[in-house]
């Protein structure tokens, strides 16, 4: 799984003979990245990142997951380039209808958590998270540790949302909030840090010349604020003032440059963050669906006028390289084979809406008992997801159906708004082994668009009773897109199941493809399928 020969290892700098010595000696790290580092940082779709110090001298990432439960995973690292997933803020999404996947049949994609903002308060030893979900009500979360507990504080309701917003705590622990699209205003919070005291506009789009602007965040730096934000599709601009309030000048940080990986966006949304030398960094990410968007790293420098130069790479551009921030501080490697000890799923896991709890149990595998009698992958409840990793990944599941009742689906999917899986549907004796491409919803409103229709299908040998599927996919933003599915029953030998299916590679649903593992009924609950293990490559 791990080496230096991984077919998903990008080419990395030359590394000193030290490096190769340490890397060789410690297996399972991330291989080693020398005196520079490759971006995208993680191959991974984490978007909307806002990074900042914590109190233990690590750096932590929050990010969006939209109707992914628990919401706003968060990411630590010690050197701004190995990250590791350690938690999420929202332990679950509890912001009213649909996401429970009700039989209602309401439903929340593209809710939840979207463009929040983190950070850690000395005076009271609390993490907040801040978020407008749901549109449109925004909450606050709180935690004594990083980790957790995160407990929902606070709910500023009628339609009060903290729209792409960025928490400040300032010298004199005053907090700010800044928020809004094309018209940016700034909240000071209460001393609790839950309710708005004093809000004001403090600039809007027009102030920069653009249409629209974006993606907030706010910083103290060298006594003045500063003010982060994105034309959104490739501009990201800075602001500058003496007062929190205003008035802002502004500069553009980073204008539509070329993307450091092939056929992604400009990154144009993120960080700013300080080193403990005092150099500072931009993490941002770039769009490069259907991988996702992941986030991307580049230095920025300081000019005479107290706004941020951006650092071009050699590609003239956001690098694919840059030096090393800091020294490298390895992590545990993002592909890994998870056996589900238990007795909680590990981070790197979200389930698709709230898990039914009393129908999932993670004690050396996943039982997944079904939780919805539907026919429609998108509100069966219990979907567990894992983000794809790189720009060929592999995902294989190794699955127990002996347990499947009459009317059960149960596989494996390449899932977002347009998916497809390989799976096992059990009608009355009978186990079919089945390719179901084109299941699609509307990327804008979620509604159905196509119930998907069976590409392949054969029958299973009556004393099987373990499978393991897999799916290799093409996710790089200029590659072929191409997704095959095989199956195997011995763990061993695969066999390619089905057409290629082509991934989707719009951009409007905001959540990139997900490895899903899922169980449904279609006639009545109460059968199950134990999930062995998943491995990410
Ligand atoms: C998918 O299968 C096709 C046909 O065998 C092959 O040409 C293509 O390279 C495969 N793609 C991936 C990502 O495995």
């Amino acid at each position: 799984m791990v080496g230096f020969s991984h077919p998903n290892m990008k080419p990395q700098s030359v590394l000193p003979l030290a490096c190769v010595l340490r890397c060789a000696a410690a297996a399972a790290v991330h291989p080693c990245r020398a005196d520079s580092f490759t971006n995208p940082v993680v191959y991974e779709d984490y978007p909307d990142n806002d990074v900042s110090l914590g109190p233990d001298g690590a750096y932590y990432l929050s990010a969006s997951n939209f109707h992914y439960s628990p919401g706003a995973p968060i990411l630590r690292s010690q050197d701004l380039v190995n990250w590791e997933a350690i938690g999420h803020s929202v332990p679950r999404l509890d912001f009213g209808g649909g996401y429970d996947l009700p039989p209602s049949g309401e439903r929340a994609y593209r809710g939840g958590t979207w463009a929040s903002t983190m950070r850690y308060r000395e005076s009271n030893g609390l993490w907040y998270w801040i978020g407008c979900t749901n549109f449109w009500n925004t909450w606050v979360f709180t935690a004594p540790d990083v980790t957790g507990p995160w407990e929902k504080v606070s709910q500023m309701e009628g339609g009060l949302c903290f729209y792409d917003n960025g928490l400040l705590i300032d010298d004199d622990d005053t907090m700010y909030v800044v928020y809004g699209s094309g018209t940016v205003s700034v909240a000071q919070l209460d001393e609790q840090g839950l309710l708005p005291v004093r809000t004001e506009v403090v600039f809007t789009a027009d102030d920069a010349n653009v249409d629209s602007i974006e993606g907030n965040r706010m910083y103290k730096i060298n006594g003045l604020y500063y003010v982060l934000n994105d034309r959104p599709g490739g501009t990201t601009i800075i602001w500058k003032s003496e007062s929190p309030f205003g008035p802002y000048e502004h500069k553009v940080l980073v204008e539509n440059v070329a993307a450091p990986v092939e056929g992604g966006g400009s990154p144009h949304q993120g960080s700013l963050i300080e080193t403990p030398e005092g150099d500072w960094y931009f993490m941002s990410f770039t769009w490069a669906y259907p991988a996702g968007r992941l986030p991307v790293l580049a230095p920025v420098t300081w000019g005479d006028d107290g706004f941020p130069v951006f650092v071009t790479g050699d590609n003239g551009g956001w690098g694919a390289t840059y030096p090393m921030p800091l020294p490298e501080v390895p992590t545990p490697d993002w592909l890994r084979t998870y056996t589900f000890e238990g007795p909680d799923l590990e981070p790197t896991f979200e389930w698709n809406h709230n898990p039914d709890v009393s129908s999932y149990e993670v004690n050396n595998g996943v039982t997944l008992t079904t939780a919805t009698v539907t026919e429609d992958i998108y509100s069966a409840r219990n979907t567990l997801t894992h983000r794809i990793h790189g720009e060929f990944p592999v995902g294989t599941v190794e699955i127990d159906f002996s347990n499947m009742h009459d009317g059960d689906r149960a596989g494996f999917a390449a899932f977002r708004d347009q998916s497809a899986y390989i799976g096992i549907h059990r009608d009355g004796d009978t186990y079919t082994l089945t390719a179901k491409h084109g299941m699609i919803m509307d990327e804008w409103s979620s509604e159905p668009v196509s119930p998907g229709s069976i590409v392949a299908e054969e029958a299973l040998p009556s004393d099987t009773t373990r499978i393991w599927f897999r799916q290799e996919m093409d996710a790089r933003a200029s590659g072929t897109r191409d997704c095959n599915f095989s199956y195997s029953l011995d763990g061993e030998t695969f066999e390619t199941f089905g057409p290629t299916y082509e991934l989707y590679d719009g951009w409007a649903w905001f959540i990139a493809y997900r490895f899903g593992i899922f169980n449904f009924a279609t006639k009545a609950m109460g059968g199950s399928i134990e999930v062995k293990s998943l491995v990410v490559a």
